[in-house]
């Protein structure tokens, strides 16, 4: 069984109420309990982390590398436009990442435009709501299947 960590950054822990236009009415809770399920139509187990911590987010990488993590999928909220730390975190590990954002960050303020983590990412999905997670999760089963 594969094994896939699921990372959110700061203030998704406010899913549901946060800018409900901008981020839709699910709370991360409602957000983790689908991808749970289709985790396991996929044979895929799952864990889930949320932190409004950087140097938390940096920790959970290393341990997935540790723990032998196959994947791992993160939305690192507005980190995503500025950490180069948890960009080279995710470089040290070599696990298999996307980088989720519920919004379309090309078509909002222009400081989210930029992503300094996606180049260490194999992919990114934006735009696509709560589906960019499920998609990002497909997306990894689909690797596990072919490797
Ligand atoms: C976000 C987009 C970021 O710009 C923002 O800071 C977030 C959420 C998204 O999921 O759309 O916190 O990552």
């Amino acid at each position: 069984m594969r094994r896939v960590r699921v990372l959110n950054g700061p203030n998704l822990n406010l899913l549901g109420t946060r800018e409900p236009d901008i981020y839709g009415h699910q709370t991360l809770t409602d957000i983790e309990k689908k991808l749970e399920e289709e985790a396991g139509s996929y044979d895929i187990e799952l864990d889930f982390y949320q932190s409004n911590h950087e140097g938390d987010i940096i920790d959970r990488i290393h341990e997935a590398y540790r723990a032998g993590y196959d994947g791992i999928i993160i939305n690192p909220g507005a980190f995503t436009h500025y950490s180069y730390a948890i960009r080279d975190a995710i470089c040290s590990v070599n696990i298999p990442t996307i980088e989720v954002h519920l919004s379309n960050i090309h078509s909002r303020d222009e400081f989210r435009s930029k992503s300094v983590i996606a180049p260490a990412c194999i992919g990114q999905i934006c735009g696509l709501g709560a589906d960019g997670y499920s998609a990002a999760l497909f997306v990894l089963h689909r690797r596990f299947k072919e490797r």
